[in-house]
C-alpha cells in the first residue's frame, strides 16, 4: 500500500531542530579535552578535517589545519600528478629535515662553492667524498678569501669537526645540540652518510604549532580524496605518503562502490574513510569491508542540492546518530560531512555521534583556500562551489562529476550533466587559524555546559531537546540591530 510509505516514513532532524540541554557540570570549558578518532590509526587534537572540495583544501590549507591539529583533505578534481604533489607538500612542509640538500665536493673552488651557494640561497654546504659526509663549508669559513685571488679548494678551509646527528632526534634535542655547540644547521646521518640537515630556525617555526597532527616520522598528517573506483590514484596516493585516503563520492552505498572499497583497501596501506553515506545499513555495508572511518551526510551541504534535484538526502542529525550507532559497535570513526554553520553544529554533531566534522563553507573563504579574493562593493569574497555544480563537474579533472556517477562527454558536455550543487561566494575570513580559535572555542563552550570533559563524555552524556521554529528565533539575536558583528556569528551580505 503506497499510504504505508506514508504513515510509515520516519521523522529526521537537524541541527536547527534539536538545542544542547544544560547538564550539571563540573567541567571549565578550558579544561575540555578535545581530541578525536578520525580513522583506525589517526587521531587529531581537534575535531576538524576540511573538504575535499577544489574551493577548500589544497596543500596550503591542509598545512595549516594539521599545524593547529586537524587536518584537510586535500580534492581530487585535478590530475593525479598534481595531486600527489600536494600530498608530497604536506608530507615535505613538516618535515623537520630538509632532505634535497646542496652539497659540494672537497677539491671544488671557492668560486663554484660561491656560486652554488648564491643559487641555493644557502649559507653553507655539507661536503661529501665517496658518498660520506667529510665536512662542512660555510659563508664564514669562506669570507677571508673571497676578496682575493686563491688556489685553495674546499678541504682547505672546510670544518671536519662535525657535529651531526641521527634520524631519530626529537626538535628539542636537536635544539639543545645546535645551541650547546653553537652551530645553526646540523647534518643528519645515517652510516656517516648524509640524509639531510635540520636548521635551527625550522626547528624554531616548528615550535610554534605544538598542536600540530604528525604521523610517526614527525611529518604532517596527509588526507587525499581518491574517486570510488580510481584504484591508480589511491595506489599514487599511498605510494607518496598519505596517512589517509578518503574516497569521496556522493553515494557510497552504491554496492559496486561499496565492493570496491575491497579492491582499494587490499592495495594500500593507508587508512580508508569512506562516504558519503546516511543510514545505518550503509554503515553496515561498509564496516563489512574493513573501512577505517565513515563519513556522513547525503545533501546537508551549504552548496548542495541533491535534496531538490533528486529528491533524496536524511536531515544531517538523524543520519549521524542512525550512523554512529552502528559505528560505535565496531569503534569505526564517524565524521560529520556537510551543513556546519555554527560552532554549536559542531557540538551538536559529536553529541548525536559524531568523532570529526567536516567543513567546507566554514573554510572556504580563509586565506589558505584556493583561489583569489574578490571585492563586491568593498567586501571581500572568495568563490565557493559545489563538486557537483557544473563549474566543478566541467572545470577540473572530472573529479567532480564522477563523484556524482557522471561522465563529461562529447562537444555538448555542460548539457549532458545534472548538476548537484551550486557556485558561489563566502566572505573573506582571513587566516584559517583565527576561524579554527572560534570554532573550537566554541564547542569547548558548549562542552563546559553539557558537562563532557573529553568527545566521548560528550557522546555518551550530552542530551538534546527538541525545539519548534518559535525556539530557533529565540535563539538567534532577534529584536536589535546588529551594529558590530561578531567573529562567530558572521551575517552574509
Ligand atoms: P558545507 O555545508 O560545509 O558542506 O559547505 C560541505 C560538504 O558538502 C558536500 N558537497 C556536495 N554535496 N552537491 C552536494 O549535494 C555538491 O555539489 C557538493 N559539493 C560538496 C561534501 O560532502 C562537502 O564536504
Amino acid at each position: 500500500m503506497y499510504i504505508n510509505k506514508i504513515n510509515e516514513a520516519k521523522t529526521a532532524y537537524t541541527f536547527d531542530d534539536f538545542l544542547l540541554a544544560p547538564n550539571e557540570s563540573w567541567v571549565e570549558p578550558k579544561d575540555v579535552n578535545i581530541k578525536s578518532k578520525i580513522s583506525t590509526n589517526f587521531n587529531l587534537k581537534i575535531p576538524i578535517v576540511s573538504a575535499a572540495m577544489d574551493t577548500v583544501t589544497e596543500s596550503e590549507l591542509a598545512i595549516a589545519l594539521a599545524q593547529e591539529g586537524g587536518a584537510g583533505v586535500i580534492h581530487r578534481n585535478m590530475t593525479l600528478e598534481n595531486e600527489v604533489k600536494h600530498v608530497k607538500k604536506v608530507k615535505k612542509s613538516g618535515d623537520l629535515t630538509i632532505r634535497d640538500v646542496l652539497t659540494t665536493s672537497p677539491e671544488s673552488s671557492l668560486e663554484t662553492v660561491k656560486d652554488l651557494m648564491a643559487e641555493g640561497a644557502v649559507s653553507g654546504l655539507p661536503v661529501i667524498e665517496s658518498e660520506k659526509l667529510i665536512g662542512i663549508i660555510s659563508k664564514r669559513d669562506m669570507k677571508p678569501f673571497l676578496n682575493e685571488e686563491t688556489n685553495k679548494t674546499v678541504k682547505d678551509i672546510m670544518t671536519c669537526d662535525l657535529v651531526t646527528v641521527p634520524e631519530s632526534i626529537s626538535p628539542n634535542e636537536a635544539l639543545d645540540i645546535a645551541y650547546e655547540n653553537k652551530v645553526e644547521r646540523l647534518p643528519v646521518v645515517r652510516d656517516d652518510k648524509l640524509v639531510g640537515i635540520i636548521t635551527i630556525k625550522d626547528i624554531l617555526e616548528q615550535k610554534q604549532y605544538p598542536h600540530s597532527v604528525r604521523d610517526k616520522d614527525g611529518k604532517l598528517l596527509a588526507i587525499a580524496a581518491t574517486g570510488p573506483f580510481d584504484l591508480k590514484r589511491a595506489i599514487a596516493l599511498d605510494e607518496v605518503g598519505a596517512d589517509i585516503i578518503a574516497i569521496d563520492c556522493a553515494h557510497a552505498h552504491n554496492m559496486d562502490v561499496v565492493n570496491f572499497v575491497s579492491t582499494i583497501k587490499k592495495n594500500v596501506g593507508a587508512d580508508l574513510i569512506v562516504g558519503n553515506i546516511a543510514t545505518a545499513e550503509a554503515a553496515e555495508a561498509l564496516i563489512s569491508k574493513d573501512v577505517d572511518g565513515l563519513k556522513v551526510g547525503i545533501g546537508p551541504g551549504s552548496m548542495c542540492t541533491t535534496r531538490i534535484i533528486a529528491g533524496v538526502g536524511v536531515p544531517q542529525i538523524t543520519a549521524i546518530s542512525q550512523v554512529g550507532d552502528v559505528a560505535k559497535e565496531y569503534d569505526v570513526p564517524v565524521i560529520a560531512d556537510g551543513g556546519i554553520r555554527y560552532s554549536g553544529d559542531i557540538a551538536k554533531a559529536i553529541a548525536a555521534g559524531a568523532d570529526i566534522v567536516m567543513l567546507g563553507n566554514l573554510l572556504a573563504g580563509t586565506y589558505e583556500s584556493p583561489g583569489a579574493v574578490t571585492v563586491i562593493n568593498g567586501i571581500k569574497y572568495k568563490q565557493y562551489r559545489g563538486m557537483g555544480s557544473m563549474g566543478a563537474m566541467t572545470g577540473g579533472f572530472g573529479g567532480g562529476a564522477d563523484r556524482y556517477f557522471q561522465e563529461i562527454k562529447g562537444p555538448m558536455k555542460h548539457s549532458k550533466l545534472v548538476p548537484e550543487g551550486v557556485e558561489g561566494a563566502v566572505h573573506y575570513k582571513g587566516k584559517v587559524s583565527d576561524v579554527i580559535f572560534q570554532l573550537i572555542g566554541g564547542l569547548k563552550a558548549s562542552m563546559g555546559y553539557c558537562g563532557a570533559k573529553d568527545i566521548k563524555a560528550m557522546h555518551e552524556n550530552a542530551k538534546f531537546v527538541k525545539i519548534t521554529s518559535s525556539g530557533i528565533k529565540e535563539s538567534h539575536p532577534h529584536d536589535l540591530l546588529i551594529t558590530n558583528e561578531s567573529p562567530n556569528y558572521p551575517t552574509l551580505k
